[in-house]
């Protein structure tokens, strides 16, 4: 009977044991310079993430693929240079204490705001709505 610390191959990936940290909004990301940077991961994030390396897997935070897929304030997306940019820190500082990472990605859909959103745009499931009330 394997045990939590014993090792697990998930496919390509060798994890060094089998706990798997899951995926929670933390809400820490920076501000980007521009506007089209969105959230950006940050030196905060990478710490954090690093200080978890000893899990076989860390599952990161939900990430927005996309600006429209933004719901809460402060929380990253991977869709601009500046957060890729701000990933690798992460994927940095993960590797340097031996872990493995894979990021959640997630659109929130209707979950959004407006006030969220590149020029105050409707959510993505809510666009077109008053056309047809
Ligand atoms: C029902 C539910 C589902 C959640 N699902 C996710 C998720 O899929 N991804 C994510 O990054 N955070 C998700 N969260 C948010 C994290 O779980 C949240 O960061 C965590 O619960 C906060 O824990 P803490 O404040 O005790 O540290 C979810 C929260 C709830 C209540």
């Amino acid at each position: 009977m394997p045990s939590l610390f014993d090792s697990y191959v998930l496919g390509p990936v060798h994890l060094k044991n089998r706990i798997v940290l899951p995926p929670m909004t933390r809400t820490r990301t920076s501000e980007g310079d521009l506007p089209t940077d969105g959230d950006v991961p940050n030196e905060l994030m990478a710490t954090y993430y690093g200080q978890r390396a000893g899990a076989g897997l860390i599952i990161t935070e939900a990430t927005d693929v996309d600006p429209s897929g933004h719901g809460y304030a402060r929380t990253p997306g991977i869709h601009s240079e500046a957060q890729m940019r701000g990933w690798r820190l992460v994927t940095a500082e993960v590797h340097r204490h031996g872990g493995t990472a894979f990021t959640q990605l997630w659109h929130v859909g209707r979950l959004a705001h407006s006030s969220l959103l590149p020029n105050r745009q409707a959510p993505m499931g809510d666009r077109g709505r008053d056309a047809h009330c």
